[in-house]
């Protein structure tokens, strides 16, 4: 996917059936565990911020491993939103959704997943233009029975359900029309990233090649 064209948030959740929500504590992860991801079928991969390392690995994926497209996740503001573009990311992903965040995105040219988890804030990403959406946390919000719920009134809105999401309940969420893709972050454990288990992670994506519809 070329780096200069701008990607939608869309593109971002239909090119593969799980995001995975990734935590790297240590820069020399990063480039294997991308390759591992990629290696499995999973190109879009969201780096979270929360670690000092977090945007030097989102620096180093987007140099050195061309077939993934990185993304931050955490993306509260708009100082994350610039630091996140600098470093390479292609999109953001925020826990929650207000203005100032969804403005700050576009102005960085990041596609945004915004995280939402009530029919208000909902409405709020709607007003901005946003109708692809996060679910977050997914399961602990309502899990699949409030995403059927939504899709009466919010029948134009497409979701990302996040939080709570593993291989064994995916299917669940991915049955409902109005979900895309689910993100999670089980397909990178702490433990596999310690171990250097690169062909652990890359298993684990490949797993979630079973759950495409
Ligand atoms: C997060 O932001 O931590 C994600 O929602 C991941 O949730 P999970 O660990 O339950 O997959």
């Amino acid at each position: 996917m070329s780096t200069s064209t701008p990607l939608s948030a869309l593109q971002v959740m239909q090119d593969a059936p799980v995001i995975p929500v990734i935590v790297l504590n240590d820069l020399a992860y990063a480039v294997p565990m991308a390759r591992a991801l990629v290696a499995g079928g999973i190109r879009m991969l969201e780096v979270t911020l929360r670690t000092p390392q977090a945007l030097a690995c989102i620096e180093a994926i987007a140099r050195s491993v061309p077939e993934a497209v990185v993304g931050a996740g955490t993306v509260r503001g708009r100082a994350d939103a610039q630091a996140a573009a600098s470093a390479g990311a292609r999109f953001a992903v925020s826990p929650g959704y207000t203005h100032a965040v969804g403005q700050a995105c576009r102005d960085a040219g990041l596609a945004l997943l915004p995280g939402v988890a009530s029919g208000s804030e909902i409405m709020m990403a709607q007003e901005d233009g946003f109708s692809e959406l996060k679910f977050f946390p997914a399961l602990q919000a309502g899990g699949p029975a409030m995403l059927k719920a939504w899709s009466g009134p919010f029948f134009d809105v497409r979701f990302c359900p996040t939080g709570g999401v593993t291989l064994q309940n995916a299917h669940e969420f991915l049955a409902l029309p109005n979900v895309v893709c689910v993100g999670g972050s089980w397909l990178v454990p702490a433990e596999a990233l310690v171990q250097g288990d690169w062909a652990r992670i890359t298993a684990l994506a490949q797993a979630t090649q079973a759950l495409r519809r």
